[in-house]
């Protein structure tokens, strides 16, 4: 049996992982993918219980690690928003946590307050991962994202990655970018200039010496390897007048892509609105299905780390 080296109770934020750590997460990301085609997944995680704790909505997050710790043999107790759960009647989070440390070996959680999973964390002995916390972090995503570019073009080193759309609210941008930082990659971010990438990321940047581009163009994601594009983040607006005005900001067609000189691996974290056309689909750098679909292999690996669980070895 094999166990990873792996010195993190929960998965909190990007920031918190060395790039040692990423390494960690990545080979045992291979690890589970070996495991899965050799059919000796089940039975890895029999004996936990994972509490899918979702009080905002989801299909791909929620889904896709209730699967991975089904496959790995463990089960799932899960609540869904607020109305099914007693916070609805006043009960605070840390109480609901008590409880969910009572019936459970490890929580994800996704809430709309940003800040919600460290708390949580900080009330309970079992693993918290955050899967997604208001505007804030969305740390699996951002691993989940990093493994399709390793896995469809090897390690981000010397690539050009573009950021596309919605970079003030998109928390999985901001995990990525935090995530991406431990390697050589040239960041160019575009997106209309009320929705740029938040100050205390672009700092973050400046302070470790790291360059980046800034354009409304569009167009800028031609010369790029990677283009991450996201759509204009609805719910996080307090002004509605502010997301009509820009939800129709850019389109990207299938011409445009293929006006592209380059292969441009066409990443997006789904859900799409309308600035990804489905005629995109086809293409085959298109892999943001693939993607989503790698998802469920990192999620298995990240349930196995945090309960320091055992794997079969050779
Ligand atoms: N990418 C992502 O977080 O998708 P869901 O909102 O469907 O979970």
């Amino acid at each position: 049996m094999k166990r990873f080296h792996f010195p993190h109770k929960d998965i909190i934020d990007s920031q918190q992982f060395s790039r040692e750590d990423i390494d960690t997460i990545l080979e045992a990301t291979n690890r589970i993918v070996e495991l899965k085609q050799q059919n000796r997944l089940f039975g890895i995680l029999q004996g936990k219980l994972m509490a899918s704790l979702f009080f905002e909505s989801s299909t791909r997050t929620r889904l896709s690690f209730e699967a991975a710790m089904q496959r790995l043999g463990g089960r799932i107790i899960t609540t869904v928003g607020f109305q099914f759960s007693s916070i609805s009647k006043g009960e605070t989070l840390y109480d609901t946590m008590k409880m969910i440390e009572a019936y459970s070996d490890i929580a994800v959680m996704r809430h709309p307050v940003e800040g919600s999973s460290r708390i949580a964390a900080s009330a309970v002995k079992i693993p918290i991962i955050n899967a997604g916390d208001g505007a804030g972090q969305h740390p699996t995503q951002a691993l989940l994202d990093l493994y399709t570019i390793v896995k469809e073009r090897g390690l981000p080193n010397g690539k050009r990655i573009a950021f596309i759309g919605d970079l003030k609210f998109g928390r999985t941008i901001h995990s990525l970018v935090k995530l991406l930082t431990h390697y050589e990659v040239e960041f160019v971010f575009i997106s209309p200039a009320d929705l740029a990438l938040p100050q205390s990321y672009r700092k973050e940047l400046i302070a470790k010496g790291i360059s980046f581009d800034e354009t409304e163009d569009l167009k800028a994601m031609w010369d790029c390897d990677v283009a991450y594009i996201t759509r204009i983040q609805e719910e996080r607006f307090a002004d509605r007048d502010e997301f009509e005005r820009l939800r129709n900001s850019y389109t990207i067609h299938r011409a445009f892509v293929q006006a592209s000189k380059k292969e441009t691996l066409l990443l997006h974290p789904l859900p799409r609105v309308n600035e990804l056309s489905t005629d995109v689909d086809e293409m085959p750098n298109a892999a943001y299905f693939r993607q989503a679909a790698y998802g469920v292999d990192v999620r298995m690996a990240l349930l196995c780390l945090c309960l320091q669980a055992d794997m079969p070895s050779d």
